[in-house]
């Protein structure tokens, strides 16, 4: 196991009527923005809970955050807060309600002239105003975590800071019940792949890690099929949400090594073609499976044998298979999985190429060993 530190101060208030809880937990004299997307939450009844969860707080609202935030957008909320003196940050949706609100967080109190280097330069935050969320899509995992992801035109990147770690989440099951079909599918791949961006590298014998991890994608194999055919079950949405939230608050990431460029190639695939984040990864990951083969083996092989129970045959055989079996759960949840899927052809390659390489994407994976000519290959395998 490598050496690790492992801190998630986030509070965690799980399950049915808990957005009530936070009237507590945000400061009394605090001066609140509550920030949302493009108003699900007022359909849904979530806008209301919150409201009278703050009646006695002073609170105003930004709403209108893009699904993949934009920075022009989030700019906006940054002139807002430094106008009102706003003390406290309450973001109420999906990841990119969070990931944008935490941006607002940072460039909030950022001292550096220009707010997109802390994203293009990856310019250090030293500071931020303190966020909370109320989670209403699970599935990235934003709301526990220190990244966040924001996009500028079709340009995607990330940055990560303690600062904007969220105070506390709120995680009511109940609220993901008016989600869409392929939201709630979204959701289930995204936090599946979150999982395999941190496990399927190479053994280093962290057995806490990898039996946790293939704890969680097992379950999302499990319970992701459930959801869409009993899409009111609580107890099945109460373990979708949990499973997310697990798969990216450090904690299976902690002491292992980590791959992350299934998730590079696809924000490339979202920014160029505005692909669901999701099935971004649905599409690349069996490729990076294939093209990453012999790096990936022994993973691959425990893989095989400990999440799908696939024992017979010789390891290629076995890693076959499981691939196989990957890209079946994905279809059955209703990814594309293939670039032509998602109605992209080999033009497309060329284009995200030249995107990875100007975001200095040239050495992804667990061994820094994805060039650009390895990427050409997962790419290629993906069509
Ligand atoms: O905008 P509203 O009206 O709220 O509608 C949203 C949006 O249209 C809707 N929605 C959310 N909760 C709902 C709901 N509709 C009905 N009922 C509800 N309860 O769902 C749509 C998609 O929401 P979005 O927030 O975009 O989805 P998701 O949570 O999948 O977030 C995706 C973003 O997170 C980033 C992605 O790149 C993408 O920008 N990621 C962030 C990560 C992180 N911070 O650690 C890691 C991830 O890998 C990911 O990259
Ligand atoms: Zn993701």
């Amino acid at each position: 196991m490598l050496n690790f530190t492992f801190h998630n101060p986030t509070q965690i208030f799980f399950g049915e009527d808990q957005i009530a809880a936070i009237a507590k937990q945000i400061p009394a004299d605090a001066k609140i923005l509550v920030t949302y997307g493009g108003g699900s939450i007022k359909s849904n009844g979530v806008y209301e809970q919150v409201s009278t969860a703050l009646k006695d707080h002073n609170w105003i609202e930004f709403s209108g955050i893009e699904p993949n935030p934009q920075f022009d957008t989030l700019m906006k909320a940054v002139d807002v807060v430094k106008a009102e003196g706003i003390t406290y940050l309450l973001a109420v949706g999906g990841g990119s309600v969070v990931d944008g609100t935490k941006f607002i967080a940072a460039a909030a109190r950022f001292e550096g002239d220009e707010p997109w280097d802390i994203l293009a330069k990856q310019a250090q935050v030293k500071d931020a105003v303190p966020l909370s969320c109320v989670l209403t899509l699970p599935a990235t995992g934003s709301e526990s975590n220190i990244g966040a992801v924001v996009t500028r035109d079709t340009t995607k990147l990330a940055f990560m800071s303690p600062f904007v770690r969220p105070v506390f989440a709120v995680l009511d099951p109940k609220v993901t019940l008016s989600l869409s079909e392929r939201q709630v599918a979204n959701g289930v791949v995204d936090a599946f792949v979150h999982t395999m961006e941190q496990y399927l590298t190479f053994p280093v014998n962290a057995k806490v890690q990898d039996r946790f991890s293939e704890g969680l994608l097992m379950n999302l194999i499990e319970e992701g099929p459930k959801v869409l055919a009993n899409p009111d079950d609580l107890e099945v949405r109460s373990n979708i949400m949990w499973s997310a939230t697990m798969a990216l608050n450090g904690l299976i990431g902690s002491g292992v090594p980590q791959d992350w460029s299934t998730h590079m190639i696809g924000h490339e695939l979202t920014g160029q073609y505005g692909i669901d984040h999701a099935r971004t990864l649905a599409i690349i990951l069996p490729a990076v499976m294939k093209v990453q083969r012999e790096q990936k083996r022994g993973k691959l092989v425990q893989y095989a044998q400990r999440v799908w129970n696939i024992v017979d045959g010789t390891e290629d055989e076995v890693i076959d298979q499981a691939i196989e079996k990957t890209e079946a759960f994905f279809k059955a949840m209703g990814m594309p999985v293939r670039l032509t899927d998602a109605d992209l052809d080999a033009e497309s390659i060329e284009n995200i190429l030249a995107q990875l390489e100007l975001h200095g994407m040239t050495s992804l994976g667990e061994h820094g060993d994805m060039t650009p000519e390895v990427n050409r290959k997962v790419l290629e395998a993906a069509l």
